[in-house]
């Protein structure tokens, strides 16, 4: 599912910029990959994608190791 329309970044390719690239804000993702940069209409749902996917990587950091 497209995030932002006007650049063509999928959900995705956010997660991916997130998770590989240590993304972890709008400003970042602009910058990355040009997302959001455009109408500004993407902005609240990209923003959420993003807080989204940092909040289940710390969710995992704190799992414990498996024996
Ligand atoms: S939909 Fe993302 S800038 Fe327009």
């Amino acid at each position: 599912m497209y995030a932002c329309i006007c650049k063509n970044v999928t959900e995705r390719q956010v997660r991916e910029a997130v998770v590989q690239h240590g993304v972890c804000s709008l400003r970042g993702l602009r910058k990355h990959m040009d997302a959001c940069s455009q109408c500004g209409k993407c902005a609240a749902d990209v923003h959420a994608v993003i807080r989204d996917t940092l909040a289940e990587q710390a969710a995992f950091a704190q799992q414990p190791a498996a024996a």
